[in-house]
């Protein structure tokens, strides 16, 4: 059924009118209201939600619920999670969620109850990470693996490796010291470096691609094979063949087990998922293997149990009450409404140094798109630009933007509340302790700044142009309990899920990325003129002046 487009209703015109009344409003003067802190907090799975230095108040919240039954939200929750068709472009269910039910669980789709293969993927996975660990997972030559290199990028890079960190401290003990390493780049520039240090006898490469016809990183791939072979059967190791090395050294992770075993990975190093599993959303099955790998499946499993309470919360919360339809609607508020189309992610804790990569493409490459879904263009606003970085290393960086800058940003202030209780020794427990507090203190004092501007500070007089802080800037602050495996799944699954409901509410489809693929059919031809050195008359004037600067390059 056709809808008629989401500003045409009436529940966004009336945004549209009280947005005029209160967009002058100034948000120190929202704070008059003693209970506004409380009123706009909401907890779910070990996170804490505070929206209240948006700059929006009871009624804008009321209006925008209304926006989003307009929407047809809660339904489309329902359809996401029952794995109907959500992904219309390429007619399938988008089912990350049914990566992370319980194995007790079932969810039939299509007939097909999905929870059994999931639950035998991840044994897989737990066997392989058990013989890793075990030191029973051996090189060609004989050597235990020391190195594992994960090959792969976008979604079979950025969600590993921003978990591997995040997780650090929870690699189990008395395992085998395995590294987890990834290279993504095409150019090869991470791989050359492990290449050159990296023992081939004990490296392992985990060949993570959903499709397995990415060029990034089958080009990194065919660099490692070809490493190995000249090392270890070249060199003439007694007994290493190359099937040998394919069968040590590789394992393959795909939704084409076709592809992989055409490249040559042994049947038995196989990991698969579903084409039901959207790229950037598919860290929580067999790409998850580097994670499984550093923080052992036990805590791999949390992190699936953590996010799935997330899901329960979005599936069953009222959306007033909604964390993820919540955090949905203040930044359909910010684009639509406010005009406010930047938006920073700024985790106040080290181990997140990854988390603002990560939601760059959960959330652009899901809602960057002006299409609607009956294929209209849109006429509104979709996903902002996002960026960030770790919040203290960004106070040294960009926020001499965001305070006195003439571009509104909105920013998403990420911390945990409790952190280095654990560590052993007094002294330095209470000195990582107090820079913790200091961190948090950091955190809190900025997301203030940005909200009073130089109303912050009780200072009389007035203050010369270049000394003033407007204030006004909108943040959110998320606060987890701690960071364990369980609340860092929860957060995931939190903006999985805000990327959907506003993806519902502007109307486009989260799940594809057509958007892609016209680059990466232009630089194949782009290659094929590089590497004959013809074919580029019918090219633009700069495009060809390029290509020739690279051929006179290369010439001897
Ligand atoms: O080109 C974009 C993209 O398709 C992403 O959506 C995806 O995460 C990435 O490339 C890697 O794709 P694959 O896992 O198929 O190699």
């Amino acid at each position: 059924m056709s809808h008629p487009p989401i500003d045409q209703t009436a529940a966004w015109q009336a945004l549209a009118a009280h947005a005029q009344k209160v967009r002058g409003r100034h948000l120190g003067e929202l704070f008059a209201d003693p209970q506004r802190g409380r009123a706009f907090t909401r907890q779910a799975a070990g996170l804490t939600l505070d929206l209240s230095k948006q700059r929006w108040c009871a009624e804008t919240l009321t209006r925008l619920l209304d926006l989003a039954c307009t929407a047809e939200v809660p339904e489309a929750i329902g359809a996401l999670l029952a794995g109907e068709r959500v992904n219309v472009s390429e007619d399938r269910p988008a089912l990350h969620t049914a990566l992370r039910l319980p194995p007790e669980a079932s969810l039939v789709v299509e007939g097909e109850d999905l929870v059994p293969g999931v639950q035998a993927t991840l044994a897989r996975m737990a066997a392989m990470v058990e013989r890793l660990h075990a030191s029973q997972w051996r090189g060609a030559t004989g050597r235990p693996i020391h190195d594992v290199v994960n090959l792969g990028v976008g979604g079979s890079d950025l969600g590993p490796q921003m978990v591997t960190h995040a997780l650090a401290d929870y690699r189990p003990e008395g395992v085998a010291p395995i590294e987890v390493h990834f290279a993504s780049t095409m150019d090869g520039s991470q791989l050359v470096d492990y290449l050159t240090r990296f023992n081939p006898e004990t490296t392992l490469f985990v060949i993570s691609s959903k499709s397995f016809t990415t060029i990034d990183t089958l080009s990194n791939a065919r660099t490692a094979r070809d490493w190995l072979m000249t090392r270890l059967v070249c060199a003439g190791s007694e007994g290493v063949d190359e099937a040998l090395v394919m069968r040590q050294h590789f394992i393959g992770v795909s939704a084409s087990p076709q592809k992989m075993a055409e490249w040559g990975i042994a049947e038995a190093n196989q990991l698969e998922f579903w084409e039901w599993v959207g790229g950037r959303y598919s860290l929580w099955g067999a790409i998850g293997l580097p994670i499984a790998l550093v923080i052992g499946m036990a805590h791999f499993r949390e992190l699936l149990a953590g996010a799935h309470v997330l899901d329960r919360h979005f599936a069953t919360a009222p959306l007033a009450d909604n964390l993820p339809v919540l955090l949905a609607l203040a930044g359909i508020w910010n684009v639509n409404f406010l005009d406010i189309r930047a938006h920073s992610i700024l985790p106040y804790d080290g181990r997140l140094e990854y988390f603002a990569a990560y939601l760059e493409q959960l959330e652009m490459e899901s809602n960057g798109k002006s299409a609607t879904l009956d294929g209209r263009q849109v006429s509104y606003s979709t996903c902002p630009v996002l960026w960030g970085q770790l919040g203290p290393n960004a106070q040294h960086a960009f926020y001499q933007l965001l305070h006195q800058g003439t571009q509104p940003v909105v920013c998403d202030f990420i911390a945990p509340l409790v952190r280095y209780e654990d560590v052993r020794e007094p002294a330095t427990r209470d000195h990582l302790m107090g820079q913790h507090r200091l961190t948090l203190a950091n955190c809190f004092a900025q997301s203030r700044l940005l909200m009073l501007g130089d109303e912050a500070i009780d200072e009389p007089g007035e203050r010369p142009g270049h000394k003033r802080y407007r204030g006004n800037q909108p943040s959110t602050t998320l606060l987890l309990d701690r960071l364990t495996p369980a609340t860092l799944g929860a957060l995931i699954a939190l903006y999985e899920h805000k990327v959907f409901v506003q993806a519902t509410i502007w109307g486009i489809n989260p799940f594809d990325q057509w958007g892609v693929e016209l680059g990466k059919q232009i630089a194949g031809e782009t290659q094929r003129i590089l590497e004959s050195h013809r074919g580029h008359e019918g090219m633009d004037a700069s495009t060809r002046g390029l290509v020739e600067a690279a051929w006179r390059a290369e010439a001897p």
